[in-house]
């Protein structure tokens, strides 16, 4: 399955949510790729040190995403990408593969009207291909007593999107987390509501991911796959 990080918004939280969806399906057993789509290529560099099962690639153009993305289905469960911020050519292309497409959004009026624009390339993907990638909002940066508002909940119903129960909190810990080399949940006590959150977001996500095949079966796929 591939798995699009998408809003061409930026800042809004795509690499945080990617670096730690990968390394969270690893966890979980599962063979990863993540997938940097970013000229910065901060992602790749970031999972690489953070969890070093998960296969790291840069793609740099949307003929190479076309290409590469759909034929590493074959080795991998699951291809996160990383979207870009702003490059609508590199969005197009790996929303053209996507099987589903993740949305940050920052949770204020202004970034929900913004979603328009943002996923405008979305919707032309989803309006060729009979409504694939599937796409869900995932707030990020909100306030600890943030409340979703009738009046966001009725922007992201005009665009058909649904919004995730689970929103990811503003903490500082998520800021922290690539200068340490880490994902949340290798960072010990004062990450630990932040770990739980994003448990609780990627199984809202990803369901079909916590279950399946037996542990040691998985941790067989996984090295066969480290080594390979
Ligand atoms: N939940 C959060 N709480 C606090 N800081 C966060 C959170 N999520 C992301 N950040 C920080 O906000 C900044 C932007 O996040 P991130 O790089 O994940 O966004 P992005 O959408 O990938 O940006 P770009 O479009 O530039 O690639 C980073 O400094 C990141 O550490
Ligand atoms: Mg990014």
């Amino acid at each position: 399955m591939i798995i699009a990080i998408a809003n061409s918004k930026g800042g809004v939280g795509k690499s945080t949510i990617a670096v730690h969806l990968a390394a969270w399906l690893h966890r979980h057993g599962h063979r990863v790729t993540l997938a940097d789509c970013d000229t910065q290529q901060s992602s790749s560099q970031w999972i690489r040190e953070a969890a070093p099962g998960v296969k790291a690639l840069c793609l740099k153009d949307p003929d190479t995403i076309i290409s590469e993305l759909p034929l590493l289905r074959q080795e991998t469960d699951f291809i996160v990408a990383d979207g870009p911020g702003s490059l609508a050519e590199m969005s197009r292309a790996l929303l053209l593969v996507a099987d589903k497409a993740i949305v940050p959004c920052k949770a204020s009026m202004l970034e929900v009207r913004a979603l328009d624009a943002a996923t405008k390339v979305l919707r032309q993907s989803q309006q060729i291909r009979a409504g694939h990638p599937k796409a869900i909002i995932v707030l990020s940066m909100v306030g600890k007593h943030y409340r979703l508002t009738k009046d966001m909940r009725d922007a992201a119903a005009v665009l058909k999107l649904p919004i995730a129960n689970t929103a990811m909190t503003l903490r500082q810990i998520y800021a922290d987390a690539p200068g340490q080399a880490a994902v949340v949940w290798d960072l010990g006590s004062r990450a630990k509501e932040a770990a739980e959150e994003v448990d609780r977001l990627f199984r809202e996500l990803m369901p079909e991911a916590v279950s399946s095949s037996t542990p040691r079966l998985k941790a067989q796929r996984q090295r066969a796959f480290a080594t390979s």
